[in-house]
């Protein structure tokens, strides 16, 4: 099945045609301490919705989408190679990003690198064969602790 490729250099209009009122941002947000990993952060609206006390950091492998983020600090990145040292962040999110890469299970392997042991990854995605955007969220406890100890 093919994943659906980023247009958000090319097209940039059709992602900023439409908002969601209510997302898993809300969902997920409070319960963020930092520092915090938003991988495919897009244009900020996580960013937009944490206290200024949350130490957070933005990844994303699109320029015209980080051009329209105000937040800082801002990382040019593959969620599939990231950056950073391991074990540094207490919170990864990749909130509607998964779907654009082939192989995602090596997004959240990167996702789980740069995890402080005992931090927790959140991840939703919609299905590449479906428009019901099915929401799940992990807990690093459930996904990965097995992995590392
Ligand atoms: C649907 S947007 C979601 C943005 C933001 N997370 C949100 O929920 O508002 C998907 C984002 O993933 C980014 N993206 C796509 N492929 C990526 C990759 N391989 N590595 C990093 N970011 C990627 C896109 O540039 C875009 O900003």
């Amino acid at each position: 099945m093919a994943v659906l490729p980023p247009d958000y250099d090319s097209d940039s209009e059709r992602w900023t045609a439409w908002t969601s009122p209510f997302d898993v941002h809300e969902v997920v947000a409070p319960e963020l301490g930092g520092p915090v990993l938003d991988v495919g952060c897009g244009e900020g609206r996580l960013a937009s919705l944490l206290d200024s006390s949350v130490a957070w950091t933005g990844v994303d492998s699109s320029p015209t989408q980080l051009r329209a983020n105000s937040y800082r600090p801002l990382v040019l990145a593959d969620m599939r190679a990231l950056p950073f040292r391991g074990g540094v962040f207490a919170e990864v999110t990749l909130l509607w990003c998964l779907y654009h890469v082939e192989d995602p299970a090596t997004a959240l392997r990167e996702a789980n690198r740069v995890l402080r042991r005992g931090g927790r990854c959140y991840a939703c995605t919609s299905a590449r064969d479906n428009d019901r955007l099915p929401l799940w969220l992990t807990k690093r406890g459930v996904l990965v602790r097995a992995t590392k100890s």
